[in-house]
């Protein structure tokens, strides 16, 4: 890793492609030598496992900086926060011995169950146009933040306040429900809004004021690691629409999302699995369908940390990656999972599209080309299985002990994207994380 990145302030990890790249690994990577570790978009649609020492965590709402000591960990505004989803996570690593010291927006915006239930029906409504959401109820409660009817942490503080915009949203929804989608809520509006307050004191020694703590942080010297979410092609305006999420998930989302400048973003490194999947619906050209695809979920054991749903899995597209690399202003890449790839006599590597009868090298917006598109590959040769001791050597010498074709490999990818490889994964555990020098 660049001497750059050990020494940048502030430094984010976001997906450059369709999320689920890795991003928790790599964070886990760098949270030793932060102060700081801040989500700023999403809610518990993200999954993130990490393992240490064969201890296996899922996360869905808090970052992976939990899993160290005396971190601080950030919450920050543009999440939407499920706060019996948070409750129960914070429960999970209390009783796992872990001491928290959290920070939650009080700005960020609440999920209800109303949300949830919204977001099954509305994803159903759409049919083909759905992006096969998780259901977490995300875009709904976004959407309500979009019409200023949303609730957010510091609203579920003040009982008067709450009881004002509670009442009112519940009415809409839930004749919203009935007349539009023949659905009632089935919990008692009294019951949800007595819950919800219980959760908001729950949380109140957490809740404060994340843009004032982050920026006298910057200001007095401390490293903050900006951890995104889902990835680039699921951005609500750069990404695949309208098969993205509802939220910014690129670079430029965390001035909005924690309330920072944009001036103060030193390095931003761009999670990149050495293939590709993609968990939901709408048009993946590099979709590697039938036995392919079958091997590398089952290899790179691709089923989704948060509803189990089997990935779609393909090969890398660099068309994509450029895009990626451009939209959040990569400074460099950490490609995750290259020992999936083991074994494989040749690699397809997406560098055009051909549609119709043009070749595309930038990521079209028109969802009829991207419907039709086809990858036009260049084959890479492969490197064979790592083997136990293979493994070992790469742990003590690290990159130089990597296989050539496997060093090739990431050398045309960051040749491509005109943008250096900084990290590679080479598996599971926290310590097959090599630096490239
Ligand atoms: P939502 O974020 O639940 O609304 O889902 C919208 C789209 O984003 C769906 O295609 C989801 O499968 C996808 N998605 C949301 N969060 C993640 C994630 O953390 N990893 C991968 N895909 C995600």
């Amino acid at each position: 890793m660049s001497k750059r990145i050990l020494k940048a302030q502030a430094i984010m990890v976001v997906g450059a492609q369709w999320g689920d790249e890795g991003k928790g690994k790599v964070i886990d990577f760098l949270a030793p030598t932060v102060d700081y570790v801040v989500r700023f978009q999403g809610g518990n649609n993200a999954g993130h496992t990490v393992v240490v020492d064969g201890v296996v965590h899922k996360l869905h709402l808090l970052p992976s900086g939990v899993l160290y000591a005396k971190k601080r960990i950030v919450l920050g505004n543009g999440m939407v926060i499920d706060p019996e989803v948070l409750l129960s996570e914070l429960d999970n690593f209390e009783t796992k011995g872990f001491k928290l010291n959290l920070l939650i927006s009080e700005r960020a915006h609440v999920i209800f169950p109303f949300h949830i239930i919204m977001d099954g029906m509305i994803d159903d409504y759409k049919g083909v146009l759905g992006a096969g959401t998780t259901r977490r109820g995300i875009g709904p409660a976004y959407a309500d933040k979009a019409e200023r009817f949303g609730i957010r942490m510091v609203d579920l503080l003040n009982k008067k306040i709450f009881r004002e915009k509670f009442d009112q949203l519940f009415e809409l929804k839930k004749n919203t429900l009935q007349k539009l989608y023949q659905q009632r809520i089935p919990l008692h509006k009294e019951t949800i809004f007595q819950t919800y307050y219980k959760f908001g004191q729950r949380l109140k020694p957490y809740i404060g004021d994340v843009s004032l703590e982050v920026n006298r942080a910057l200001d007095s010297g401390k490293r903050i690691l900006f951890e995104g979410a889902q990835g680039t092609l699921l951005d609500n305006d750069h990404g695949a629409y309208p098969h993205t999420t509802s939220s910014n998930t690129i670079a430029g989302a965390v001035c909005t999302g924690v309330g920072i400048g944009p001036t103060k973003i030193d390095e931003i490194i761009g999670v990149v699995k050495a293939y590709l999947s993609r968990v939901g619906s709408g048009p993946v050209p590099t979709e590697a369908k039938g036995s392919m695809g079958d091997y590398l979920r089952e290899r790179g054991q691709e089923y989704g940390t948060t509803t189990g749903r089997p990935r779609r899995c393909g090969w890398i597209d660099l068309v994509q990656l450029n895009y990626a690399a451009r939209i959040n202003g990569l400074t460099s890449l950490a490609v995750t999972k290259i020992d999936v790839l083991g074994g494989l006599k040749n690699i397809p590597v997406a560098i055009k599209y051909r549609y119709k009868s043009s070749l595309l090298t930038e990521l079209p917006a028109d969802l009829e080309v991207m419907r039709h598109c086809r990858p036009v590959y260049k084959a890479l040769p492969g490197w064979k299985n790592l083997t136990d001791a293979d493994f070992t050597t790469i742990i003590t010498h690290g990159y130089k002990a990597l296989p050539k074709h496997m060093k090739d490999y990431l050398a045309f990818i960051a040749d491509q994207v005109n943008t250096p490889v900084s990290l590679v994964s080479v598996g599971a555990e926290r310590k097959a994380t090599i630096q490239v020098p």
